[in-house]
């Protein structure tokens, strides 16, 4: 077998025409385009048996490789953080909730994160959409952490046409609505009126289309879609008119129109030639939230919880370059595992990084190889709050492991363990996974549009079982969490809580600063750096 190396898209041709068809390997390391959708549920893509339309997101996974066993954290901040840096929350300090608007903190200055490596690679590296990783400083912006170019917004949840966020500064106890937009640092004025999922496709096929071929792209392009406010153009609802209930129907609209954005990047990539040496992947960055429309049926529990609703991820990737497509995949993979495996497709090297979490999966996901991941911490986050009304249950925002919903804390049972049993912590080793503590929202919400009542915004769920402080299910065979089998496997729970035991003494102490009164956007009129 004849092999040909090179370096250069022009040689590979040339080769190609005078040797065709001998088997070409290329070095020309390939395009990267990671999409991130936000809170995009399980069961709301078409190929997952949803109501909701998504041709492009189907016919692109089709081609490539659908994850089936891919996991993701359950909530904005830490998925990003997760991406970016190749480590679990644990080592970063920010194994608790999301940096809220005036919060003075950001992924920690001395990790080195994805784009960085990137651009030590060779890479052209672009971002557009959502950051949500700290902006309290100068420093913290995306433009100082490796990326050449970005084109969006630094905090969550703001209105899609006035690109508005809207939250409480300290200590007014006073509600502060601010422009969240920006082009590279600066403020981006005039974008008023235009829905994000239209402007974010917009910036991005202009950077493909401005971009030389020479040059290896990484484009991070973090979607504001499907996240709430529910909102979106009237024609993505038309043919949605069948569904009663009025959020899952604006929902499901939003997701048509994140579905035509991928449609139109993909077009992109193919129409300026970069499609040939591209990779493509496709993310949730957590579950979907049932409170807005979105649906992780069968999957127990939604985003913010450590039930696989919350935790289970939709993602695929797509690229000619991939040995085997058309495949499922069932190989355990985390969206920590990304930043070693996209800079091995890059021929990069991860130095300078610390200790990764992350493997290199790619051998996985092209050629279908055993993933070298075995186990997975979910998190160990001692000051867990579901922040969010779980049916069923209340008011119960603020119930604490030990009281309530027939937790107590034993540690009696599993006296080989130090862990304490009362934190909200989750941990995966093949087909097992130990929750302890409270894991959020437990129910299994059922499947839209089975219940004929509208506007409960998915209330009239199944409920839980009573919760146990800790709780073994193997979800191979029960992906739904519906049989605890603790007493059944005491040896693995053991060995699991040993785990988690050293996992928390390898842990970095949580960073959660008080909010910062000088956060306020009342001069700029935008949320930005203000340190
Ligand atoms: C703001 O609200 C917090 C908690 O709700 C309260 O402790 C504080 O006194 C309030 N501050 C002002 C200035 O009203
Ligand atoms: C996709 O491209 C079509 C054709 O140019 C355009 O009409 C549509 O608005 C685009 N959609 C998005 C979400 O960018
Ligand atoms: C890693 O980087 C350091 C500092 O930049 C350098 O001294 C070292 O040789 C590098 N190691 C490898 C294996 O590339
Ligand atoms: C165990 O963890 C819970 C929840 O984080 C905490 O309230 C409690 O104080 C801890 N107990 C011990 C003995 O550390
Ligand atoms: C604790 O460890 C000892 C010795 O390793 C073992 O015999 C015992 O069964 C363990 N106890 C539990 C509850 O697993
Ligand atoms: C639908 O609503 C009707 C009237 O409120 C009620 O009688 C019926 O039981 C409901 N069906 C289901 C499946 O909930």
């Amino acid at each position: 077998m004849v092999i040909v190396k090179c370096n250069c898209y022009i040689i590979a041709t040339a080769f190609m025409l005078v040797l065709s068809p001998l088997p070409l390997v290329c070095n020309k390391p390939p395009h990267i385009v990671f999409i991130l959708a936000d809170d995009f549920g399980w069961n709301d893509i078409g190929y997952h048996g949803s109501e909701i339309r998504t041709p492009n997101l189907d016919r692109l996974s089709a081609k490539g490789i659908r994850l089936e066993n891919y996991y993701v954290q359950p909530l904005c901040t830490p998925s990003r953080n997760q991406l970016m840096t190749g480590r679990y929350q644990i080592h970063t300090g920010m194994q608790h909730q999301i940096i809220w608007p005036c919060q003075p903190y950001c992924v920690p200055l001395d990790e080195k994160l994805l784009p960085q490596l990137m651009k030590e690679s060779g890479y052209a590296t672009h971002m557009v959409g959502k950051w949500h990783l700290g902006m309290y400083r100068k420093d913290c912006l995306p433009t100082r952490r490796g990326f050449d170019s970005y084109f969006g917004y630094l905090t969550g949840s703001e209105d899609y046409y006035t690109h508005h966020r809207c939250s409480r500064v300290p200590p007014l106890n006073e509600t502060r609505c601010a422009l969240d937009l920006r082009d590279g640092e600066e403020v981006a004025t005039g974008y008023t009126g235009i829905y994000s999922t239209q402007l974010f496709t917009d910036r991005v096929t202009s950077i493909i289309a401005k971009h030389n071929p020479e040059k290896p792209l990484f484009l991070y392009v973090a979607l504001q879609a499907v996240h709430e406010p529910l909102q979106v153009p009237a024609r993505y609802i038309t043919p949605y008119s069948f569904i009663k209930d009025k959020n899952r129907r604006l929902y499901a609209g939003m997701v048509s129109a994140m579905d035509e954005a991928v449609g139109n990047i993909s077009l992109a990539l193919q129409e300026t030639g970069l499609w040939d040496n591209t990779v493509l992947v496709f993310s949730t960055d957590n579950g979907g939230q049932t409170l807005a429309g979105g649906s992780n049926w069968p999957l127990r529990g939604r985003k913010w919880s450590l039930w696989e609703g919350g935790v289970k991820g939709v993602g695929f990737v797509t690229s000619p370059l991939v040995n085997q497509p058309g495949t499922v995949s069932r190989q355990l993979m985390h969206i920590s595992d990304w930043l070693p495996t996209l800079v091995g497709l890059a021929g990069g090297s991860t130095n300078g990084t610390k200790r990764l979490d992350g493997f290199n999966i790619w051998n996985s996901i092209s050629k279908g190889s055993a993933s070298p991941r075995l186990e997975l911490l979910h998190n160990i986050d001692p000051l867990y709050v579901d922040i969010a009304p779980c049916p069923g249950m209340g008011s119960q925002a603020s119930v604490s492991p030990a009281s309530g919903s027939g937790v107590g804390s034993s540690f009696t049972s599993w006296s080989n363990s130090s862990f304490n049993v009362s934190i909200h912590a989750a941990i995966r080793y093949m087909q097992w996974k130990l929750l302890t503590g409270y894991p959020g929202c437990d129910r299994w919400f059922p499947r839209p549009g089975r219940l004929n009542t509208t506007g409960t915004r998915g209330f009239e769920s199944e409920p839980g079982h009573s919760l146990k402080p800790v709780m073994l299910f193997d979800v191979e065979v029960d992906p739904e969490e519906r049989h605890e089998v603790s007493d059944q496997y005491p040896d693995v729970v053991d060995d699991l809580l040993r785990r988690l035991d050293s996992y928390v003494k390898d842990s970095k102490p949580i960073t959660f600063p008080d909010d910062d009164p000088g956060c306020d956007p009342v001069t700029t009129g935008a949320w930005g750096p203000w340190q």
